[in-house]
C-alpha cells in the first residue's frame, strides 16, 4: 500500500499547474503561464491593431474567421486532477466572466524579413485580466505563429460565444530551425487543393517547411516550359502541374509561413520525363529491375533510371530544368536528391563501361565525384543557393557516391538512426534528420511490389531456386528464410509502423557533442507515395506529423528532461480533434472513451512509467 501511495504522489509532481485549463496548444509553447483570475470572454467584434503587411492582415482574417467557426468545444479533459484516481473528471467550475478581450495590439519589428532558413520565428502572446491583448514578434512569420497558439486557447463558453480560460502570458521560439514535411508526388499524383489543405495543417502544428519531392522515375507531373515533352510522361494531363499551380502552392504556403522546398531528385531515380527530352539522357530505362537474376539487379524498386553520368546532353538538360525550375522557387534551398544511386544500373551504359575500361583503377567513387564536379556548378546559380542532398552521396555501401563533396551542401539522413547524423555532423555537414527508423510515414503498410512469393508464409526461399542469387547476396535482410514479414512484423522493408510516440520521442541529436548537435538543422518526416495519394495523406500525415512539430519546436522533454510523451497525448488527442473540424482527414488514435477519460486507457497506472 505505501509503495502504491509513493507512486500516486509521484505522478502529481509532473502535473503542470494549469489543472483547471482545458485549452492545450500543440506544440506546447517553450514557456506558458495561466493565471488564475478567470475566463476572458472575446468580444464579438475582437480586432487587431497590427502594422500594415498584406500577408499579416490576411492571417488575422484567417484566425478571426476560423476561432467563430470552429467554436471549439474541448473533448479531452486534461488531467488527472491532485487527487488522482484512476478515471478522474474534472469538475469545472465555472466563474463569472469578469474581462472582455476587445483587441489585440500585434507590434512587428521587422516587417521586412523574408521567409527563409533561419529567420527569426520568435513571439509573444499575453492575453491579461483586462480587455488588451498583446503579440509581440521580431517578424511577420513569428506573429503568424503566435496567431497559430492563440486559434488553440479559444474555446466555446459552452453557450454562442467563446472565451480564453484564464489569463495566460506566453513566450515561444522554436528549437530548431527546420521543423518538415515530406510530400512525393512523384510515385502517386496529389492534386493541388490536397496539398493546400497540408499546407493549412502545418502552419498549424508551427511546422514550416514543404519538402516537395516532385518527380520520381514513374513520372513527370512537372510543366517545363523548355522541355514541354516530360510531361508526356506525366500520368495524365490532369495528373500535372502548371506553372500557375506552384506558384499558386508557394505563395499559399508563404502567406502561412512555410517554406516550399523543391526537390529532382538526380541522377538516381530519374526515368520519367527526361527520356523525353533525349532516351541517351537515361541509363537503364528499359532495364528489367531484376531481382531474380542478382547481376541484372537494377534499382532498389519498379522501375529502373538513372542520368548517365557520363553522357554530355544530360548536363544540358539538368541546367535547363534546374535554371527553369529555381527561377520559380523562392526558397534559397534546393533538394537535387542523389539518392540511392545504384552501380548496376550503369552496367547498361557503354559510356561507363568504356570509361571504367579505359583505366581499371577506376571505380563508382569517381563516376560520383563526376557528377558532383559538372552539376554542383550548374545547381550553385545564385549566391544565396544551398543545395541538399540525401546522404546516400556519402554513406551508400555498394551505391554510387562522391570522394568530394562541398561542406556547404545540405546532407539529409534516412539510414542507421542516430549513427549517420554523428558521421555527417562530426565531417561538418550540416543535416537534416528524417531517419526511416523513426520518421518514415509510408512504413508498415505492407508491401506493394506484385508477385511476391515472401506473401506466403509457407514460403522458404532456401528452398527455390529461382531467387537464390539474390538470397545469397543479402542472406541478411530482404531474402532471409526468417523473415516472412520482411523488415519486421508488417511485411515493408522499414515495417513497423511509426507510431506518433515513437516520432515524438525520437532525440535528433542524441549521442552528438555540442558542435556536432550545432549542425543538426531539424528534422522532416517524409510521407513517400507508392501507397499514397490523395484519399489517404490526410490519414498518414496526421496527426503523426503533429508528433514531429512539438518534438522539434519545444522539445520532447519536460522541465527536468523528461520525455514527456504522456503530457503530449492530451495535446495530441485535442490537436486532432481540432484538425477533423478543420477538414483535415487525420486519423483518429484511440477510441474517443479514451479522450474523454484521460488515463483510462493507460497501459501502466504509474505515471512515471514512460517518462524515463
Ligand atoms: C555489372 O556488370 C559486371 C560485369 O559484367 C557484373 O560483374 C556485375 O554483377 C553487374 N551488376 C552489378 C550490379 O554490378
Ligand atoms: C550504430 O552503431 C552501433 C555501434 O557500431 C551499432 O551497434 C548499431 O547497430 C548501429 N545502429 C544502426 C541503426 O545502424
Amino acid at each position: 500500500m505505501k509503495t502504491f501511495v509513493a507512486s500516486i504522489v509521484a505522478a502529481v509532481a509532473f502535473i503542470p499547474a494549469t489543472l483547471a485549463v482545458q485549452a492545450n496548444p500543440l506544440p506546447i509553447p517553450q514557456h506558458i503561464e495561466w493565471g488564475h483570475s478567470g475566463p476572458i470572454a472575446i468580444d464579438h467584434h475582437l480586432s487587431f491593431h497590427a502594422p500594415k503587411n498584406a500577408i499579416l492582415s490576411d492571417a488575422i482574417k484567417r484566425t478571426t474567421k476560423l476561432i467563430w467557426k470552429e467554436k471549439y468545444e474541448p473533448v479531452v479533459v486534461q488531467g488527472p486532477p491532485a487527487n488522482y484516481t484512476p478515471f478522474p473528471t474534472l469538475s469545472q467550475s465555472k466563474r463569472g466572466v469578469k474581462h472582455t478581450l476587445k483587441k489585440i495590439d500585434v507590434v512587428v519589428t521587422d516587417l521586412k524579413a523574408d521567409l527563409q532558413a533561419g529567420v527569426d520565428e520568435s513571439y509573444t502572446l499575453d492575453i491579461p485580466a483586462g480587455n488588451t491583448g498583446v503579440i509581440k514578434a521580431k517578424t511577420v512569420w513569428g506573429a503568424l505563429h503566435a496567431l497559430s497558439t492563440l486559434e488553440q486557447l479559444v474555446i466555446s463558453d459552452g453557450g454562442s460565444g467563446l472565451e480564453i480560460e484564464e489569463p495566460v502570458s506566453i513566450k515561444d521560439s522554436p528549437k530548431f530551425i527546420h521543423r518538415g514535411v515530406m510530400l512525393d508526388t512523384g510515385r502517386n499524383f496529389l492534386p493541388v487543393e490536397a496539398i493546400l489543405r497540408q499546407i493549412d495543417a502545418l502552419a498549424w502544428a508551427k511546422l514550416n517547411v514543404f519538402h516537395w519531392h516532385i518527380d520520381d522515375s514513374q513520372s513527370w507531373p512537372i510543366d517545363i516550359k523548355a522541355h514541354p515533352e516530360m510531361t508526356k510522361d506525366a500520368y495524365s494531363k490532369k495528373f500535372t502541374y502548371s506553372h500557375a499551380d506552384v506558384k499558386k502552392i508557394i505563395s499559399y504556403a508563404k502567406a502561412r509561413g512555410v517554406r516550399v522546398i523543391p526537390e529532382i531528385d538526380m541522377p538516381g531515380h530519374s526515368s520519367s520525363g527526361w527520356k523525353q527530352i533525349d532516351p541517351k539522357i537515361v541509363a537503364c530505362a528499359d532495364s528489367w529491375w531484376s531481382n531474380d537474376v542478382w547481376s541484372l539487379h537494377t534499382a532498389v524498386e519498379p522501375n529502373p533510371g538513372q542520368l548517365d553520368i557520363l553522357y554530355p546532353g544530360t548536363y544540358k538538360a539538368i541546367e535547363s530544368v534546374y535554371n527553369e525550375l529555381s527561377g520559380i522557387f523562392s526558397d534559397d534551398y534546393f533538394h537535387v536528391g542523389f539518392d540511392e544511386v545504384h552501380q548496376g544500373c550503369y552496367n547498361f551504359s557503354s559510356l561507363v563501361r568504356d570509361y571504367f575500361k579505359a583505366d581499371p583503377s577506376r571505380d563508382y567513387t569517381d563516376l560520383g565525384q563526376y557528377f558532383i564536379d559538372h552539376a554542383l556548378p550548374i545547381f550553385q546559380n545564385k549566391k544565396d543557393r544551398r543545395v541538399i542532398m540525401w546522404e546516400d552521396v556519402i554513406t551508400a555501401i555498394g551505391g554510387v557516391t562522391a570522394k568530394h563533396v562541398p561542406k556547404n551542401v545540405i546532407m539529409q539522413t534516412w539510414n542507421n538512426g542516430p549513427n549517420n547524423t554523428k558521421l555527417l555532423t562530426s565531417q561538418g555537414y550540416d543535416v537534416i534528420v528524417s531517419s526511416s527508423d523513426f520518421y518514415y510515414l509510408d512504413c508498415g503498410h505492407g508491401g506493394w511490389v506484385t508477385n511476391d512469393p515472401r506473401y506466403n508464409v509457407n514460403y522458404s526461399p532456401a528452398l527455390d531456386a529461382s531467387i537464390s542469387d539474390a538470397f545469397a547476396a543479402d542472406p541478411s535482410t530482404a531474402y532471409s528464410p526468417t523473415t516472412y514479414n520482411y523488415g519486421g512484423a508488417g511485411g515493408s522493408w522499414c515495417a513497423p509502423y511509426k507510431t506518433w510516440q515513437r516520432i515524438y520521442d525520437y532525440d535528433i541529436t542524441v549521442g552528438l557533442t555540442a558542435a556536432e548537435a550545432k549542425h543538426v538543422l531539424g528534422g522532416e518526416t517524409p510521407l513517400w507515395a507508392e501507397q499514397n495519394d490523395a484519399t489517404t495523406v490526410d490519414s498518414k500525415l496526421w496527426p503523426r506529423a503533429a508528433a514531429l512539430a512539438e518534438s522539434l519546436w519545444s522539445g520532447n522533454r519536460d522541465a527536468s528532461g523528461k520525455k514527456r510523451v504522456n503530457q503530449a497525448t492530451f495535446r495530441i488527442l485535442e490537436f486532432r480533434e481540432r484538425l477533423v473540424g478543420r477538414g483535415v482527414g487525420a486519423a483518429p488514435l484511440q477510441p474517443r472513451y479514451c479522450l474523454k477519460h484521460p488515463h483510462a486507457c493507460d497501459l501502466m497506472y504509474d505515471q512515471n512509467a514512460v517518462i524515463a
